[in-house]
C-alpha cells in the first residue's frame, strides 16, 4: 500500500533566547515531512522571534491570562493546522486544556536530569545552580512529554553529561546547553514519526 503522508506542523512555545529553538527550525527546514508552522511567546523582547521572522516562520504573542483561554488559542493553533508542540525554555505552565488536547503531543526539553532538579522554580541557570550546589559529579538533559505539572511527564530521552571538570554553574550550563542542542530536534523527529506510523495502523 502507498501511504501519502502529509506534513506535521509543529508549534515551538519558548520565552527566551531561542537557541533551541533556533536549532530545532534549522533542523526541520528542508525536512520532507514535518516543518515549524508557529512559534509562541509570552516576551515580545523574547530572542526566539527575531529567529522565526528571519526564517518567515508565523510568531504569536500571549502572556499567562490570554495562554489561559481556549477559546482563543485553540483556534490558533487550528488556523496553522498545529499536530504537535515543542517547549524550548517556555516559563509558563501548560494549561490542562491543552495538555488534554494534545496528549502525547507536547514535548519539553529541561537541563537537568530529571526527576532531580525539576519543578516550580527549576529552570534555567536555577537549575544549574542548584547542581553545582549540590557537587553532583554529573547532570544532563530530559525530554519529556508534557502534563498538567512542571517537568512531570513521561521521559522520552535522557542524556547524562559529566560534569566533574565544572568550576563553576555557567560550565555546567555550556555544556548542557550543546547537548540540548545536539538532540532535541532529532528526538522530536523520532516522536513525531512513531506518533504517525501508530495512527496510520
Ligand atoms: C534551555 O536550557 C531549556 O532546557 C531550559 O531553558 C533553556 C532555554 O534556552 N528550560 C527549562 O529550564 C524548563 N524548565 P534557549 O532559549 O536558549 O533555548
Amino acid at each position: 500500500m502507498i501511504y501519502l503522508c502529509s506534513m506535521t506542523n509543529i508549534a515551538i512555545f519558548a520565552s527566551g533566547a531561542g537557541s533551541n529553538a533556533r536549532k530545532i527550525i534549522e533542523y526541520f527546514a528542508n525536512h520532507t515531512s514535518i516543518r515549524v508552522a508557529l512559534v509562541l511567546s509570552n516576551n515580545r523582547s523574547a530572542g526566539v522571534l527575531d529567529i522565526a521572522k528571519t526564517h518567515q516562520i508565523p510568531i504569536a504573542i500571549c502572556n499567562k491570562v490570554t495562554l489561559q483561554k481556549e477559546e482563543e488559542i485553540m483556534p490558533l493553533l487550528h488556523q496553522f493546522h498545529i499536530d504537535f508542540i515543542a517547549l524550548a525554555g517556555f516559563m509558563v505552565l501548560i494549561p490542562a486544556y491543552l495538555t488534554v488536547a494534545f496528549q502525547n503531543r507536547i514535548i519539553n526539553i529541561h537541563p537537568a536530569l530529571l526527576p532531580k532538579y525539576g519543578g516550580k522554580g527549576m529552570y534555567g541557570m536555577h537549575v544549574h545552580e542548584a547542581v553545582f550546589q549540590q557537587q553532583e559529579k554529573e547532570s544532563g538533559i530530559s525530554i519529556h512529554f508534557v502534563n498538567a505539572k512542571y517537568d512531570d511527564g513521561d521521559i522520552i530521552f535522557q542524556e547524562k553529561i559529566n560534569i566533574e571538570s565544572c568550576e563553576n554553574a555557567t560550565e555546567i550550563a555550556s555544556k548542557v546547553l550543546a547537548c540540548e542542542h545536539a538532540n532535541y530536534a532529532k528526538v522530536i523527529e523520532k516522536v513525531v514519526i512513531e506518533f504517525r506510523e501508530k495512527e496510520s495502523e
